[in-house]
């Protein structure tokens, strides 16, 4: 019997997954410990699932670390987060150098600690010519957060007459997001058993395939990952056309 690993179709893989990792509070909580003890072991499944996306060939996850609405968290547990991604990002730099890892992040960077910028600049200018997986971090990100940006910038445009107001498109809203240079992601997962999706990468899921696992972040596994892949890649996607079109086509 083939393993689900095996199963997966190499030919039908997402370029691109975004994870909303939730549970490690309740994770902690149900072991009697603080919930930071539960984004200790979050960041051990961020490892494993990287490397097995890596391994399957996956070229980009998005991965949601801390969003806008996270800065209104307890402030111990916003600083001990900060210093958790400081280290860990310093840590695992050999670790993405070896798989071939190239580090990106999305989101307002102007409002994460000077440490935090520093460690992150230098592993992204470390990474920046793998070309394996691109690992891209939503840090202080919000989708909306993403999109007033871009209205802001193309309303600039409009005003200054670099820009036909009458010519913005799909393709207008998409060069301006910080998202730009990533294709959208075709599966969006969610653990935790929490089915929504919190501000995060709105215009980017129009057309993305939602999968929701009941584990906790921390108890996610490499082989959870092959059975979201698995199941994406036994979903019709239709794009609002119907069955027999997509057919035609395949
Ligand atoms: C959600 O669980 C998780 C977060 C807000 C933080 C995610 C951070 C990590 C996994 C560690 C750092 C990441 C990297 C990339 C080094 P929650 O706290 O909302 O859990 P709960 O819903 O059970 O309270």
């Amino acid at each position: 019997m083939k393993s689900l690993k095996e199963q997966i179709d190499p030919k039908k893989l997402p370029a691109h997954v975004a994870i909303i990792m939730d549970g490690n509070g309740r994770w902690a909580k149900g072991k009697g410990k603080f919930r930071i003890f539960g984004h200790q072991n979050g960041v051990n499944t961020v490892r494993k699932i990287t490397e097995a996306g890596a391994e399957l060939g996956i070229k980009y996850f998005t991965l949601y670390a801390f969003s806008t609405e996270n800065w209104s968290r307890p402030q111990f547990e916003v600083k001990a987060l900060m210093e958790l991604l400081v280290d860990t990002i310093g840590k695992e730099t050999p670790t993405l150098m070896k798989n071939n890892i190239r580090l990106q992040t999305i989101g307002n960077r102007e409002d994460l600690p000077a440490k935090c910028n520093r460690q992150l600049d230098e592993t992204i200018e470390t990474t920046k010519n793998n070309t394996g997986l691109t690992l891209i971090l939503a840090l202080s990100y919000s989708a909306k957060w993403d999109m007033i940006n871009a209205v802001k910038a193309i309303s600039e445009k409009v005003k200054s007459g670099i820009l036909d107001s009458n010519s913005i498109s799909d393709l207008t809203i998409n060069e301006h997001l910080s998202t730009a240079a990533y294709p959208h992601p075709e599966l969006l997962i969610r653990t935790s058993g929490e089915q929504r999706i919190s501000n995060f990468l709105l215009w980017e899921i129009a057309y993305s395939e939602l999968y929701f696992s009941p584990k906790l972040w921390p108890d996610f596994t490499p082989e959870d990952l092959y059975a979201a892949i698995y199941d994406y890649q036994n979903r019709e996607r239709r794009f609002g056309k119907i069955s027999e079109q997509i057919a035609e086509k395949a």
